[in-house]
C-alpha cells in the first residue's frame, strides 16, 4: 500500500474513489458539501434516499456522480462534529477500508484527514489515519489452499488544506509506510502456526533483515553456544522440545560509536506449558507466544527502512516450551547466565526463564537502554485487558518516555508498579528464588523476576499478553507494540 499527499479540491481531483465525511446527524463536511454543489445535489439526494446520518463507523458507497473529477464516492459517517477525535477517525478510516476492498477501486483519496481532529495536528492524524488503512486492509491468507480475490486497493492519497500541510504529512505517511511495514511482519510472524514459525522461521527471519539491509548484521547463537554462555535457564526451557532453540541477534548500526539500545523479545514459538501444561482450550493461541519476538523484528524492519541515526541490537531468544521425557521438572534448580539459581515451580512461567540469560547476554554490548517484550503474563490481560500493554521498569523517565511514545502512536501502554514489596512472593527454600510468586499480581511478580537481571541497567519490561493479538472470529496479531518501538526509537533519534 502506497501513501501519498495532496492539497487540491474534491471536486477537480481525479480518483476512483473520494472518501469524505458526514457528522450526525446527516451534517455533510466541508469536503462533502463541496462535492454536493458540484455535482448537482447527488450527495444529498442518496442522503435523503438511504438511511446514512452520520453515525459513526457507517458507510454509503454512491457509484454515479457527475459534474466532479471522482468516479465514486464513499460517504462514511463520522459520529458528533466535536467528538471526533482519534478513536473516531480510526473507525471512521476502519469502515471505510473494508467498504473499499469489497468496490474494486486501486486509487482513492481520503479526505478525512481535512477534519479537524481533537487532539491531533496534521502529522498526528495523517499518521492515525494511515496506519489504520495498513491495518484494514491486512490479510493473512498465505496457508488457504485456494487464491482469495485480491484487494485491488493500491495507493491512498491523503487530502490536507494547503501545502505547508502537504509537507507535514508526508512525513507522517513515509513514517506510517515505514511502521505498517514492520507492523505486517509482525502479524505475518504472529498469525504463522508453530509448525511454521519455528525458532529456525525466526533465526531465518534475522538473517533475511540483513540480507535486505547494509545497515544490520545478524548472528544465531546455536545450542552449543548458548552452553557455551551458560545460558542454564534459557536452555531449560527448551529441554523438552524436538526443535533447536535459537538465539537471534541483530546490530543495526547507523549512530556512530554511541551505546546502543537494546530490544529484547520473548521467542516462544508454541507455549505448551511444559510438564506444568496448559489445559486444551484456546491453547492454540499459544502459537502467538513468540509476538514479542515479532515486534522486535517489525521495529528492527521500521527502523532500517527510515534509517534512523541510532545504534540499536534486537535479541531475540526462541524456542518451543514443550513437555516429553527430557523436558524440565516442577522443582528443577538452574543456573542463570548471571550466576544467580532459579527454581522452576511451574515450567509454564518460562519466558521470564528465556529473557533473563537474553538480558544478561545484552550487557556484553553496554546498552544506553534495554527494552525486553513479552507476552508475559495472563495476569497482565486480566489486569489491563487487550487495549494497553503493561509497562514495568524502576526509572520513571524511560516509563514516561515509553509512555509519551505509545500515546503519540496510537499504541498505548499504562504503567504498573515494580516495587519490592512484590518481590518477596517469589522466594524459594532451595534456590536463589523461584520462577513464580502467588496469583496476586502475576504480572508484577514476572516483572520483579525479571528485574533481579537488570541490576544497573536502564531497563524496561513491556508486557504484551493483552495487545499482541485479538481473540475470538478476529482472531489474529496485532503487529503491536511495533507502532510504540517506533515512535520511541524515532523520538530517541530527534532528542539525539
Ligand atoms: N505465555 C504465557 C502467558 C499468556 C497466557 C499470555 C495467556 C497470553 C494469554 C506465559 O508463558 C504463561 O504461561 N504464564 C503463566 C505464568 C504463571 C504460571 C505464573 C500464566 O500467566 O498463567
Ligand atoms: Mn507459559
Ligand atoms: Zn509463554
Amino acid at each position: 500500500m502506497e501513501f501519498s499527499a495532496t492539497s487540491a479540491a474534491p471536486s477537480r481531483h481525479q480518483t476512483d474513489c473520494a472518501i469524505v465525511g458526514i457528522y450526525h446527524t446527516r451534517r455533510l463536511s466541508q469536503d462533502a458539501a463541496a462535492l454536493d454543489r458540484s455535482s448537482r445535489k447527488t450527495l444529498s439526494s442518496a442522503l435523503k434516499a438511504g438511511d446514512a446520518n452520520g453515525k459513526l463507523g457507517t458507510v454509503r458507497l454512491i457509484t454515479k456522480v457527475s459534474g466532479v473529477s471522482c468516479k465514486r464516492v464513499l460517504l462514511v459517517g463520522l459520529g458528533k462534529k466535536n467528538e471526533f477525535g482519534e478513536r473516531q477517525l480510526r473507525t471512521a478510516m476502519d469502515a471505510a477500508m473494508s467498504a473499499l476492498a469489497e468496490s474494486g477501486a486501486a486509487r482513492v483519496t481520503c479526505y478525512l484527514t481535512r477534519e479537524k481532529v481533537r487532539d491531533l495536528d496534521v502529522y498526528g492524524a495523517g499518521r492515525i489515519a494511515a496506519l489504520a488503512a495498513g491495518a484494514a486492509a491486512y490479510r493473512f491468507e498465505e496457508l488457504k489452499s485456494k487464491k482469495q480475490p485480491a484487494n485491488k486497493l493500491r495507493e491512498i492519497t491523503f487530502a490536507v488544506a494547503d501545502d505547508i500541510a502537504v509537507a507535514d504529512i508526508e512525513i507522517a505517511l513515509r513514517h506510517a509506510e515505514a511502521i505498517n511495514e514492520g507492523m505486517n511482519l509482525a502479524r505475518d510472524l504472529g498469525n504463522r502456526p508453530a509448525n511454521v514459525c519455528t525458532p529456525g522461521h525466526l533465526a531465518d527471519t534475522g538473517r533475511d533483515l540483513d540480507k535486505r539491509f547494509k545497515s544490520i548484521t545478524t548472528k544465531v547463537i546455536d545450542r552449543a553456544g548458548m552452553k557455551r554462555l551458560g545460558m542454564g535457564s534459557f536452555l531449560s526451557v527448551t529441554a523438552g522440545a524436538a526443535a533447536p532453540p535459537q538465539l537471534v541477534v541483530m546490530e543495526y548500526k547507523n549512530g556512530g560509536d554511541s551505546a546502543p539500545i537494546a530490544l529484547v523479545g520473548k521467542g516462544i514459538t508454541f507455549d505448551s506449558g511444559g510438564i506444568s501444561i496448559k489445559p486444551a482450550p484456546s491453547m492454540d493461541e499459544m502459537k502467538f507466544d513468540m509476538c514479542g519476538a515479532a515486534s522486535v523484528f517489525g521495529t528492527m524492519l521500521t527502523l532500517a527502512k527510515l534509517r534512523l541515526p541510532l545504534n540499536v541490537v534486537g535479541i531475540v531468544p526462541a524456542c518451543e516450551n514443550m513437555p516429553s521425557g527430557t523436558a524440565t521438572h516442577p522443582g528443577d534448580i538452574v543456573e542463570t547466565m548471571s550466576g544467580q539459581t532459579v527454581e522452576i515451580l511451574n515450567t509454564d512461567a518460562e519466558g521470564r526463564l528465556i529473557l533473563c540469560d537474553a538480558i544478561t547476554y545484552a550487557r556484553q554490548f553496554e546498552p544506553d537502554t534495554v527494552i525486553d517484550i513479552a507476552t508475559l503474563t495472563g495476569a497482565c490481560v486480566i489486569a489491563l485487558g487487550a487495549y494497553h500493554t503493561g509497562l514495568m521498569t524502576p526509572e520513571q523517565a524511560l516509563a514516561d518516555e515509553l509512555l509519551d511514545a505509545g500515546r503519540a502512536a496510537g499504541d498505548v501502554a499504562w504503567q504498573l508498579p515494580l516495587t519490592e514489596d512484590y518481590a518477596t512472593s517469589l522466594k524459594s527454600n532451595f534456590a536463589d528464588f523461584a520462577n513464580v510468586g502467588g496469583k496476586p499480581g502475576g504480572a508484577i511478580t514476572a516483572g520483579c523476576f525479571l528485574q533481579k537481571f537488570a541490576d544497573g541497567l536502564r531497563w524496561a519490561h513491556l508486557d504484551i499478553a493483552g495487545s499482541a493479538w485479538n481473540s475470538g472470529d478476529k482472531k489474529g496479531a496485532t503487529g503491536r507494540p511495533v507502532g510504540l518501538l517506533s515512535q520511541y526509537l524515532l523520538n530517541r533519534a530527534q532528542a539525539e
